[in-house]
């Protein structure tokens, strides 16, 4: 996600954009830049890296005599963190400026359709074509050529339009990413991504709804409802946040935040890569650099903490639905083992930053030995990036937490179309199969985002009850193992206490001796195939008087009868469950943390990002 702000009104221009970016930085920070009108020309400036260096080049603008401007933080998506791809992005005259936030699903067609008009593009970013569909539409009435360019548009945007020809007038659009207004009698109208932005101005605000645009004056605003055309009367809200709690949209931490924002991380990783009538995947990027993906032997799946942990899941899915032999490694262990590898083994790194040491140097040995190498990652332009093959992006936006949340789970939503990919290529999952799970991945999002805040009282009843845990286990079968890794690992990154994940059948070969009635074991009992199995460790670990919490399906009965601790997850298809159940453990490390007095966001001896052996 990126950051957008605009201001028109009494006061200079330059120095309400560089303090509402400064406001906005924890939303991207790839690039940044600034555009505003003086004496009827379009004056830019644009930096690569944090805002800081766009503040030294800018100097004496700061006092520009200029009323009207928009501002760009980013969190680059679609081309690498260059000046180039820096927003503001012009039309072909200079004119015209944008700046977006958001995904531009068909940007290729459109780009493709505007070149054959005689549009000429500088930069690889998706942005870049909404500033010459609307030059394209534009004859006088910008209103009208910008809803006419939104609506050639198949994505998601929060657009900031300024055009020369009418200076006194800013143009935002809103369509599933945030947009909000700052207005204020006689401080002028203020927009932006997020309310940080407008608080040291106003806390009068005016949030936009999806496919509406609004039309600001120095004087005020009018928003207009795309679908009708009609004028919208909105409500004006009193915002009571400090600005520190504002940057984390009112949430207590950045974790918590962005374990709310998994839903929109899966949309938008998933966003413009399933056909939505069909289930079939579409990765031009990485089918280009796999190639045939019949001649690929084996897959090796390299990563580090948490996106090994993604690694393993994917282990599940991609041998069941691509019918290829999968091996995981821990990348500090692979580049030190004697690897067996060649062109034909697919070695794909696992990386929220793409900059972790261990997993850069498992793959710079894997090219080495002539291994094809593609990555999954967070961030636009990291080092394994750019030495891989291909990178399938997820887009799960800047992650602050140390402790990853949605970058997990954006990885899991790579990893599962990915599985669906290389399946359909090989033919190894049918039409319908690819229906059916297609439509299950798209909509667990909508799952999560109603599931949320019952899932969090659930947790709040277990956080009580375990806070001054000195240990703690968790246990899962399959698929669900890694989860079961994966919440032992929030728990003690977080919260600082001992705790382990194990295979729920490994329990009777050691870990039960562990088992007393001080000993909380978290199960993820799903109803699935090997849900049986799973119930009879349970019974094992009860009649040793563990204390036990159950994550199971809504409606399983049984759970009840075993402990009085169970968080209900609505039944989806089982597959999917690691995503599903990954929440509730992610939110019970949160609580037990917060309930402890630990620091969430940046909890003892770790790093967000591990550059070092
Ligand atoms: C995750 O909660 C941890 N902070 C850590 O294990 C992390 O997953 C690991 O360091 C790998 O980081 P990467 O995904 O950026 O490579």
């Amino acid at each position: 996600m990126c950051g957008i702000v605009g201001y028109c009104g009494p006061r200079r221009v330059v120095p309400v954009l560089l303090e509402g970016l400064k406001r906005l930085e924890y939303r991207g920070y790839d690039s940044a830049g600034i555009v505003y009108l003086e004496e009827g020309r379009l004056v830019k400036y644009r930096s690569e890296g944090k805002l800081s260096r766009l503040e030294a080049i800018i100097d004496e603008a700061i006092i520009a005599p200029s009323h009207i401007g928009l501002g760009h933080t980013r969190w680059a998506t679609h081309g690498a963190p260059t000046i180039e791809n820096a927003h503001p992005h012009s039309d072909c005259t200079g004119e015209l400026v944008v700046i977006h936030n958001g995904i531009v699903e068909n940007y290729h067609q459109l780009r493709e359709e505007l070149r054959g008009l005689g549009h000429r593009f500088v930069s690889e970013t998706d942005t870049e074509v909404l500033a010459h569909l609307i030059e394209e539409y534009l004859d006088g009435d910008l209103e009208e050529a910008v809803k006419r360019a939104v609506a050639r548009v198949e994505g998601s945007y929060a657009l900031g339009v300024l055009w020369a020809g009418m200076p006194d007038t800013l143009i935002a659009v809103r369509n599933q990413s945030p947009l909000v207004l700052g207005v204020s009698a006689g401080e002028g109208t203020f927009m932006a991504s997020d309310i940080p932005a407008l608080l040291p101005y106003t806390r009068q605000v005016v949030y936009l709804a999806d496919m509406e645009m609004a039309v600001l004056s120095a004087e005020g605003y009018r928003v207009i409802s795309l679908a009708t055309g009609l004028l919208q009367e909105k409500e004006v809200q009193q915002i009571d946040w400090n600005a520190a709690m504002a940057e984390k949209a009112g949430f207590k931490h950045f974790m918590l935040k962005e374990i709310f924002e998994q839903p929109q991380a899966i949309t938008n990783t998933v966003s413009g890569r399933i056909n939505l009538q069909t289930g079939m995947v579409n990765l031009p990027e990485i089918t280009a650099a796999i190639g045939d993906p019949a001649a690929i032997e084996r897959i090796l799946l390299v990563a580090c903490g948490t996106s090994w942990h993604a690694a393993l899941v994917a282990k599940y899915w991609l041998e069941s639905f691509a019918g290829i032999p999968v091996e995981v490694d821990i990348a500090s262990e692979f580049r030190y083992r004697h690897l067996l590898i060649d062109r034909r083994v697919l070695t794909i790194a696992i990386s929220q930053s793409g900059e972790t040491a261990d997993t850069l140097a498992g793959i710079r040995i894997a090219r080495e030995k002539g291994a094809k190498i593609v990555t999954i990652c967070n961030v636009v332009g990291s080092t394994m990036t750019r030495e891989a093959d291909a990178t399938l992006y997820t887009h799960a936006g800047p992650e602050i937490g140390v402790a990853s949340t949605k970058a997990f789970i954006a990885q899991l939503t790579a990893l599962f179309l990915l599985t669906l990919s290389l399946g359909q290529q090989r033919q190894t999952i049918t039409s319908e199969t690819s229906l059916t799970l297609g439509r299950e991945l798209i909509g667990i999002a909508a799952v999560i985002e109603e599931e949320l805040p019952r899932m969090q009282e659930d947790i709040e009843v277990l956080v009580e009850k375990y806070a001054d845990s000195r240990d703690f286990l968790f246990v899962g079968r399959g698929r669900n193992f890694p989860i079961a890794l994966e919440g032992a690992l929030k728990l003690k990154e977080i919260s600082y206490i001992h705790a382990e994940g194990y295979a729920s059948g490994e329990l009777k070969h050691g870990p039960i001796a562990l088992i007393d009635k001080d000993m909380p074991v978290l199960a993820l009992v799903p109803q699935d195939e090997v849900y049986q199995k799973s119930i009879s460790n349970v019974e094992e670990i009860k009649a040793r008087q563990g204390r036990i919490i159950l994550f199971g399906t809504a409606g399983d009965r049984q759970l009840a009868a075993i402990t009085d601790d169970v968080v209900y997850l609505p039944r989806i298809h089982p597959v999917l469950c690691p995503i599903l159940y990954t929440v509730p453990a992610q939110l019970l490390a949160y609580g037990i943390a917060t309930r402890r007095g630990c620091d969430v966001d940046q909890p003892r001896n770790l790093a967000k990002s591990v550059t070092v052996e």
